[in-house]
């Protein structure tokens, strides 16, 4: 056994994402994230995580217009969002309203490759407009149809201001931090969602299995603690006083460290930038120079570098995001990784069933009730 955690175990062949956590290298099936985050935008991302190659300008198209089409949800969903708890956390909502939508799918349970494609791309427009809707609903909105027009971003935007047209600015930020976030080779939602296709179970029941693994804090959770994070600390001043106080409880820094990066993580890198850049067009560079502070001294104390959640905290704190919808945004764009894992498992299947080393007694022969509790006094 090694240290744990399946750390450097090597558990599926995929052709989809590369990293190199020694060199600080992300690849989408043989594209560096740094070419694509510059050129690409989201929808011709999903094609190629879906397909392994770039689309001509007729297959984006194509692709484009179903993920318009596909944007609006059943109304009986709809309707059961308005009855959960104003209270419920949007990753709660999320994870339910997702597991209802194949209830309302008459292909939910066709295992064709063609009818799993459709369901990648149902998930993936239907997504942003759950996570629209459960602000607005918990806020007493009414919902805003989606139009069959635009990228995925300005959708979710659009639907999120409650129907106002969204900036170009808060547009193209939005559209490379999805490209950012969209697959990480075998992270722990990703491996979950895997994990449950392996089984033979429906693409609804794989993509539930990954979005209830990426809430939690150590994987997709901690963009919200970020935030969090800079608010408690509310000046440039506090920050290094915060951080010694967290070191002192032995708290981990959210944002900080990688089971597979070494180096600098190549997303943070883009997100930082962005974070810059959105301080100084909004004229409040405070949250920028904060997270650089708390950026270099984590290095100096830790030796650990930032990863995709520290930044892009910041960053969706400036586009105006409600922090508990950080974590929604995230399942939005790794909704395309995941279905192009879960397209990829059921392509060449094998159930995933390892092994674990046993730890516990041995030889123990079972008494009755009465020699229990003399047992435990004895103990
Ligand atoms: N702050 C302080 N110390 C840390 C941090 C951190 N963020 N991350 C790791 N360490 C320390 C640990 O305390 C541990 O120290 P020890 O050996 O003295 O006990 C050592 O570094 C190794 O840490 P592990 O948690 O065992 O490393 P692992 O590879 O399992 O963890 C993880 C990776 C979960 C990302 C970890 O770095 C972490 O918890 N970071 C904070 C949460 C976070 O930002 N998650 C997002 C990850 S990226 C993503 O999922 C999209």
């Amino acid at each position: 056994m090694g240290k744990g955690g399946l750390e450097d175990v090597v558990a599926a062949q995929s052709a989809i994402c590369d990293v190199d956590g020694t060199a600080g290298r992300l690849v989408y099936c043989g594209y560096d994230i740094h070419d694509l985050a510059e050129h690409s935008t989201f929808e011709e991302v999903i094609y190629l995580l879906w397909n392994g190659r770039l689309p001509s300008k007729s297959e984006l198209a194509t692709l484009t217009g179903q993920l318009q089409k596909n944007r609006a949800l059943p109304k009986e969903v709809i309707e059961a969002m308005k009855k959960f708890p104003k209270e419920a956390m949007p990753m709660e909502a999320l994870r339910t309203a997702v597991s209802m939508l194949s209830m309302y799918d008459p292909e939910a349970e066709e295992m064709s490759p063609e009818a799993n494609l459709h369901k990648a791309v149902k998930l993936t427009a239907q997504i942003p407009t759950i996570v629209a809707y459960i602000d607005l609903i918990r806020n007493g909105k009414e919902v805003v149809v989606p139009k069959e027009e635009g990228s995925l971003a300005e959708s979710f935007l659009y639907l999120l201001s409650g129907g106002k047209k969204p900036d170009e600015t808060a547009i193209r930020s939005l559209d490379i931090a999805l490209i950012l976030h969209a697959d990480h080779e075998l992270n722990a939602s990703t491996f979950a969602g895997r994990v449950a296709a392996a089984t033979l179970t429906d693409f609804y029941s794989a993509t539930v299995a990954a979005i209830g693994a990426l809430k939690g804090p150590l994987h997709g959770g901690a963009n919200q603690e970020v935030i969090k994070m800079l608010i408690e600390m509310g000046t440039v001043a506090n920050v290094k006083p915060h951080l010694d106080k967290m070191y002192a409880n032995h708290e981990k820094v959210m944002g900080f460290g990688h089971r597979v990066y070494k180096t600098e993580d190549p997303r943070a890198t883009h997100l930082r930038k962005m974070s810059e850049e959105l301080g100084k067009r909004s004229g409040d560079t405070k949250w920028f120079e904060m997270s650089r502070i708390i950026e270099e001294s984590v290095k100096a104390d830790k030796g650990l570098n930032a990863n995709v959640d520290f930044y892009s905290a910041s960053v969706y704190y400036m586009l105006g995001i409600p922090i508990d919808l950080y974590t929604p945004i995230f399942a939005i764009s790794r909704m395309s990784g995941w279905a192009a894992h879960i397209l990829e498992q059921y392509a060449n299947n094998r159930l995933i069933r390892p092994r674990a080393e046993y730890t516990g007694k041995r030889d123990l022969k079972w008494v009755p009730f009465e020699k229990r509790q003399q047992l435990e006094a004895v103990k």
